[in-house]
């Protein structure tokens, strides 16, 4: 087992990653510090998982809440639920979430637990790949909003994350592709030596080689431990974690989020973004091509749809929430392992990497 520690003075908590975590009965003890827990899963996970979390929980009180799969029912009314899940429990201060799924049920559950008495403990046992290694660490939790997405929300860490990579054996082989892209992500913003790691075990990973999985779980784990610890609430340096995401969301988006998953559009942005940083004279064409030739080996997109016009793509990229009136700021790099923000990207330049 691997630990990482998110360094957050009163607020720091473990990321434990391994295989048979889930049912360990002892770690749920030394976590849960109330009488009332609420699993919070979907209808899709719990009945693959539940009963031997189950196993982990016993001799504690714990209840499920089952949301429907899909980002689609991640809204307001949901919480709602939620919230009232936890008044039938009669849940106090001490109360506990665990949200068990991957990052629709964790930025959820972590939202209605920012929400319950204003605070309450919520662990997270992300069952998806990207679930692991992005959005279960650093408490960004929140909603969609029919305006957009993820526009509702709260910062509130969690108070360990649970990471049991036994969990991964039923993920969808497209699903775990999506969360390799935010594997490469973290090496390609700030950790050089992690992406020719990366390069040196891509055909294990490819093929969920336990070891090396865990290691590259941990790995990026950390390198975004560090970020959230130096700018929790995204001030500065965490805008970096962004690479690739203005392109992707704006790919996202004009697929209706049903064309490709979040972590395709991350792959193909960050191609983007590199090209676009090669156009401007911040990087070469080696380094856009180490980072093709990763994202191929582990089975990922790394050219965008021809179905979408440029014009398209850009203006949905003016609504970025990076953006300052007027300019469009990207997240681009210097080659690997050294992103930067850039404010002012002409538009011209961009749809010339569009087009
Ligand atoms: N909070 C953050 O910092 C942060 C960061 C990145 C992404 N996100 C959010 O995360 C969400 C995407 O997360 P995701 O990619 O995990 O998608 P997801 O939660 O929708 O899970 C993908 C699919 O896999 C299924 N699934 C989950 N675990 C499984 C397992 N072990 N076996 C079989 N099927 C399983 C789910 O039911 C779902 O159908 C988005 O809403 C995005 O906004 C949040």
């Amino acid at each position: 087992m691997e630990t990482v520690d998110v360094d957050l003075a009163g607020r720091s908590y473990p990321v434990w990653i391994g295989p048979g975590l889930l049912a360990d009965s002892e770690r749920w003890r030394s976590m849960i510090r109330g009488r009332h827990v609420l699993v919070v899963s979907n209808t899709t996970v719990a009945p693959l998982y539940l009963d031997a979390l189950a196993q982990g929980l016993d001799g504690l009180r714990w209840a499920s809440y089952l949301l429907d799969d899909g980002e689609t029912h991640k809204t307001f009314a949901n919480i709602g639920r939620i919230l009232e899940a936890l008044g039938e429990l009669g849940a106090t201060r001490d109360a506990c979430i665990i949200a068990l799924g991957g990052g629709v049920v964790g930025d959820m559950a972590g939202f209605a637990a920012a929400c319950w008495m204003r605070g309450i403990d919520f662990i997270q046992v992300p069952t998806t790949l990207l679930a692991m290694v992005d959005s279960s660490v650093g408490g960004k939790t929140g909603v969609n909003l029919p305006t957009g997405k993820n526009l509702a929300g709260a910062f509130h860490q969690p108070r360990a994350v649970v990471a049991d990579t036994y969990l991964l054996d039923t993920l969808p082989q497209r699903e775990f592709q999506a969360g390799l892209a935010e594997v490469v992500k973290g090496a390609a913003i700030g950790d050089p030596a992690f992406f020719a790691w990366l390069e040196d075990h891509a055909d294990t990973l490819a093929t969920r080689e336990t070891r090396p999985l865990i290691e590259a779980i941990a790995r990026k784990c950390r390198y975004k431990a560090g970020v959230v610890a130096r700018d929790e609430t995204e001030q500065g340096e965490r805008a970096l974690l962004n690479l690739g995401h203005t392109f992707g969301h704006a790919l996202e988006t004009a697929g209706n989020y049903s064309e490709i998953l979040h972590g395709e559009g991350v792959a193909v942005g960050m191609v983007l973004a590199a090209r676009l940083s090669e156009r401007l004279g911040m990087a070469t064409a080696d380094d856009t091509q180490r980072l093709v030739t990763l994202l191929h080996r582990l089975g990922l997109p790394t050219e965008r749809s021809p179905r979408h016009a440029p014009t398209r793509l850009l203006d949905l990229m003016r609504l970025d929430k990076k953006n300052t009136a007027g300019t469009l700021r990207l997240i681009l790099w210097r080659g690997i392992g050294r992103a930067e923000i850039v404010s002012g990207v002409a538009e011209d330049d961009v749809l010339a990497v569009l087009g």
